[in-house]
């Protein structure tokens, strides 16, 4: 979908569909509503006194012009009432009327500004409702060979302002939003794609497309190279499946020389069936999704890339797949972890922290002022805090502030849980330094604390995605399936410390 930002008047604007906002309980029309309600000859006020449409957050009503102004219907969305009001109803409005829109099989849809008053900068203002757009048309179609003339698309999304001065702010902070936007579709197909063909070496020829960007480094590492290094716990993890795990590094130099390293850290498994400590048949297909911290990260940086953003970061994706296997590693095994620590197996389904273990102790290497990593680490993080919200852990203040600020401007939850001591004693093994579970009760934590041994002293944080990363049931703007979290959040947090310097 192009977004174009036309310099006109919005009732002169030929358009399928134009788009008009509306408070509920609001009586007296203002700004362009009340303009367009008068060309119209009371359109808009008709439609509102007829009593089928009141403005209640989401409500949509479509209404033929017949002539009466340019656009050849008005799509009404309602935004709920004003006090309640908040960026994120803007995005899911405006995804809500977008879909709307396309499931008339037209081809485009328009808006304008000003229709109702929302107390915020224009371009905040235009980036939520470019991402909801954007964001809520995502459809996954690439496997999809029969009727592929039947699949309904928008191709293009007008916005119309009169001044000029609003026009360029408009058009620049609309590019910006189309970036990230482009990035977590980047970030969605991936996560959608099966097992089958988003495997580590899948995962790397991505990582291929995000290096051909400026000041991009890709390094692709295998298993010898892995073994040489000692990277044992992802080896460990990676030896049931017959598919080649991957190391994939990322760096991206936006910054001065000089300036901090952030490192983002994703877990990839390919796909996780548990390994010999098998999973449920239920649901098991949903496991392919079991790379979206990788996935996310990788279009993190994308999108970091294409905004030309003042900053260093580097990210890490130890890619494998979790399979059984007759060389498949065992409860009862003690791996050596690259950080020289044993780890007792006492599941083969607790991999993610294994693989990335060895990557957080790698994250070291580049002496990092931050740290984050992006996991869907544990089921008991999405029994903790329901499946939208992402579990938050960590060992510096400052840094879990900043990545909260980023989630506030986002609307990606996240909300922390506790590393109390208590909850390291659970993951000491009886043979070796620590084991690789430790038990039901607290689990998302337990599996923090895990990570947290092989994270030395750099600032970390680490975010739990198991429950948003893959949805059940269409939501506005995160379509069924693969949402995409975290690269808004982690694109927010980069731009963010780009804004605020070192800190
Ligand atoms: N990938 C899963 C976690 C997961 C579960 C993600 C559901 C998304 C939805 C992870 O590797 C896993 O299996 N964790 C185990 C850990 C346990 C064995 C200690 C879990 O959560 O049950
Ligand atoms: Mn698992
Ligand atoms: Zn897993």
């Amino acid at each position: 979908m192009r977004v174009i930002v036309k310099k006109g008047k919005i009732a002169e604007l030929k358009s399928e569909a134009v788009v008009v906002p509306h408070f509920e309980g609001v009586k007296e029309l203002q700004g362009k509503a009340k303009l367009l309600d008068k060309k119209s000859g009371g359109l808009i006020k008709e439609i509102i006194a007829g009593g089928d449409f009141e403005g209640k957050y989401l409500q949509v009503s479509v209404t033929y012009t017949r002539g009466a102004i340019a656009a050849k219907r008005i799509v009404m969305v309602g935004f709920g009432k004003k006090a309640d009001f908040t960026m994120e109803k803007l995005r899911a409005a405006y995804a809500t009327a977008a879909r709307q829109v396309r499931s008339l099989k037209l081809k485009e849809l328009s808006t304008s500004f000003d229709f109702v008053s929302i107390e915020q900068p224009i371009d905040q203002i235009t980036r939520a409702i470019v991402e909801g757009v954007s964001l809520g048309l995502y459809q996954f179609t690439p496997f999809k060979t029969i009727e592929r003339d039947k699949i309904k698309e928008i191709n293009e999304f007008i916005i119309v302002e009169e001044k000029y001065q609003s026009c360029i702010t408009i058009r620049s902070s609309a590019k910006a939003a189309e970036i990230i936007s482009n990035a977590v579709y980047f970030t969605r197909d991936m996560v959608s794609t099966p097992g089958n063909s988003m495997t580590p070496t899948g995962m790397a020829e991505e990582a291929r497309k995000v290096a051909k960007r400026k000041n991009v480094v890709l390094k692709v590492f295998d298993e010898a190279w892995m073994k040489k290094n000692g990277m044992n716990a992802l080896l460990g993890v990676a030896q049931g499946s017959d598919e080649p795990a991957r190391f994939i590094v990322l760096e991206y130099n936006g910054g001065e020389k000089k300036d901090p390293v952030i490192v983002l850290v994703g877990k990839a498994i390919t796909f996780d069936s548990g390994g010999i400590s098998l999973k449920p048949a239920e649901k098991m297909d949903e496991m392919k999704s079991d790379m979206a911290g990788g996935a996310a990260v990788m279009g993190a940086i994308m999108a970091a890339a294409d905004l030309s953003l003042k900053v260093n970061a580097v990210v890490l994706i130890p890619a494998t797949e979790n399979l059984p296997g007759g060389r498949a590693y065992k409860p009862g095994d003690v791996l050596k972890s690259l950080s020289g620590q044993t780890i007792e197996i006492i599941s083969t389904d607790a991999e993610g922290r294994l693989t990335l273990a060895d990557a957080l102790t790698y994250a070291g290497r580049f002496k990092p002022a931050a740290i984050v990593d992006v996991a869907t680490l544990t089921g008991a993080c999405v029994i903790a805090l329901g499946d939208n919200v992402i579990g938050m852990m960590g060992t510096d203040d400052t840094l879990k502030q900043k990545i909260r600020n980023a989630a506030d401007t986002t609307g990606e939850r996240v909300w922390e849980l506790p590393l109390w001591e208590d909850y390291h004693e659970l993951i000491k093994s009886d043979i070796a330094d620590y084991k690789n579970a430790g038990g039901r009760a607290g689990g998302a934590i337990t599996a923090a604390a895990f990570l947290s041994k092989f994270v030395g002293k750099y600032p970390w944080v680490h975010l739990d995605i198991a429950g948003p990363a893959w949805v059940a049931k269409d939501k506005q703007y995160i379509p069924k399936g693969a949402s995409g979290v975290g690269v808004r959040l982690l694109v927010q947090f980069l731009k963010d410390w780009q804004k605020m310097g070192k800190n």
